[in-house]
């Protein structure tokens, strides 16, 4: 399922360590440290997750630019990042703990930002959805008019999880879940606190918001449902003993908007929702999500990843070059296409048309070379580092998850004429058009071949 997640993230980095003594010049401990492991957090980490559960994920976010973006970006290898220029540092919460116990959290750029500013990219990603979670951290993305005017025009169609936050904006009323915990939802509604108060608080929020329904939270209670009519549904959980708790709300957040997304109802979605989220505790947290694998390829290593090759080009400041097509019987036209694109960059990646792509535009005969065969074909050239198989009529989707500073097309267009011209251009990257080679095309192969038998 295309999920797009809108939100916010933060770099969390856990500083572990041993304490064996006290420090001579004050009363703390000294901790020596053994390993720092970097997370992407907040709405970075519900991205995380559903990648992991095998969903395409797009996140849309606000990072500074700096080193923890860097890393951000780093830690999340197969998510599509559409990153808007938060125009201020990028979070960074730092936990220091030793194998039993928390030590203390270091919080830096954690101050209030500027409104971050929101680019078409962006809004294209909300509007292709088919199940969108909104991970508010209070950061301010979600007070973009122009970002809430795309989920309120989305959430009419595909369901929408918004989890809120004290500083953060109230939800757009096509919400169809909102998720507060109980202490948020309690300050929100100006109720009593605690469990008891859950439903006066749910229904006040409901009722304001104008929401389908709202699920509080309850940490080891489990959580409380209500969705307008219906009376509250409590949905009790087996408590486990957690000793990272961090997480839990988003694993329940991603949880149920795939479930919303794949057409669940809002009590079974819910009740999936408070049991995953159970099951990722007892995992261990955090700790048990895999570690993503490591991009930081030394400079010029190639990988077949196309999207984690762009990646890694673009960070160390390299051009990335990216040409498209079919390459059915693969000739030495596309070589020479190929190779002058690779001449004009770091790297080259090929976005190629999938076979059902191929058969859309050329008519049932074609392709004659099945998929599989010609990525194999094109990735044996010198001059191309990896290829990106996309299934849609155009490359747009690809071109937006590669962000090419060069596209190259082979044939007699003009630049202006094609639709990838201004897409190119919203991230300052530009078309070139390459002329075909005389007498070599594909379609004069494929009738020399019929004629030879
Ligand atoms: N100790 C626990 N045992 C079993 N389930 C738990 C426990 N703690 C949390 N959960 C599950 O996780 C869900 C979310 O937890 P919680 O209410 O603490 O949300 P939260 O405060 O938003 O969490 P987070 O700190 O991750 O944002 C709960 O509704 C419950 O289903
Ligand atoms: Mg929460």
């Amino acid at each position: 399922m295309r999920i797009t997640v809108v939100g916010d993230t933060l770099l969390d980095e856990d500083v572990e360590g041993t304490i064996e003594r006290l420090c001579p010049d004050a009363p703390v401990p000294v901790v020596d440290v053994s390993a720092h492991r970097f997370r992407a957090g907040g709405a970075g980490l519900v991205a995380a997750m559903l990648h992991h559960d095998g969903h395409e994920v797009e996140l849309v976010t606000a990072l500074g630019d700096d080193e923890a973006a860097r890393r951000i970006r780093e830690r999340l290898p197969g998510v599509s990042i559409i990153a808007c220029d938060s125009a201020a540092p990028t979070p960074v919460k730092q936990r220091v703990r030793t194998a039993d116990q928390a030590v203390c959290r270091i919080d830096e750029g954690c101050g209030p930002p500027p409104v971050p500013r929101v680019d078409d990219l962006a809004l294209a990603a909300v509007s292709r959805a088919e199940a969108i979670v909104v991970s508010d951290y209070g950061r301010r993305l979600t007070e973009h008019p122009e970002l809430r005017a795309a989920l309120q025009r989305r959430a009419l169609r595909v369901p929408l999880v918004w989890d809120p936050h004290p500083r953060g904006t109230e939800p757009v009323s096509a919400a169809r879940l909102v998720t507060p915990n109980i202490d948020e939802a309690a300050a929100a509604a100006g109720t009593g606190r605690g469990a008891a108060h859950a439903s006066e608080a749910a229904e006040r929020l409901r009722e304001r918001y104008g929401c389908a329904a709202v699920l509080v939270t309850l940490g080891e209670l489990g959580a409380l449902l209500h969705e307008g009519e219906r009376a509250p549904v409590e949905i009790t959980t087996d408590p486990v003993e957690a000793a990272d708790p961090c997480g839990a709300g988003d694993r329940l957040i991603s949880a149920a908007a795939a479930a919303l997304g794949r057409g669940a109802g809002l009590e079974e979605a819910a009740r999936e929702a408070v049991a995953s989220a159970r099951a990722y505790l007892a995992a261990g947290g955090v700790a048990s999500l895999p570690e993503p694998e490591t991009i930081e390829a030394p400079a010029g290593a190639p990988t077949d990843d196309p999207i984690a090759l762009a990646r890694s080009v673009h960070e160390r400041g390299g051009t990335v070059v990216a040409a498209g097509g079919c390459f059915d019987l693969l000739h030495a036209g596309h070589v020479r296409t190929l190779a002058a694109a690779r001449d004009m960059g770091d790297c080259l990646v090929v976005c190629l048309n999938s076979d059902d792509s191929v058969r859309r535009l050329k008519g049932p005969e074609r392709p004659i070379i099945r998929e599989h065969d010609r990525v194999e074909m094109l990735l044996a050239l010198n001059c191309v580092d990896a290829v990106l198989v996309f299934d849609e009529d155009g490359p747009e989707r690809a071109l937006e998850r590669l962000r090419p500073h060069v596209w190259v097309k082979g044939g007699d267009y003009t630049v202006e004429a094609l639709p990838e011209t201004p897409l190119l251009r919203s991230w300052g990257g530009t078309t070139v058009t390459v002329p075909y080679h005389l007498g070599r095309s594909t379609t004069r192969l494929a009738t020399a071949l019929a004629r030879v038998g």
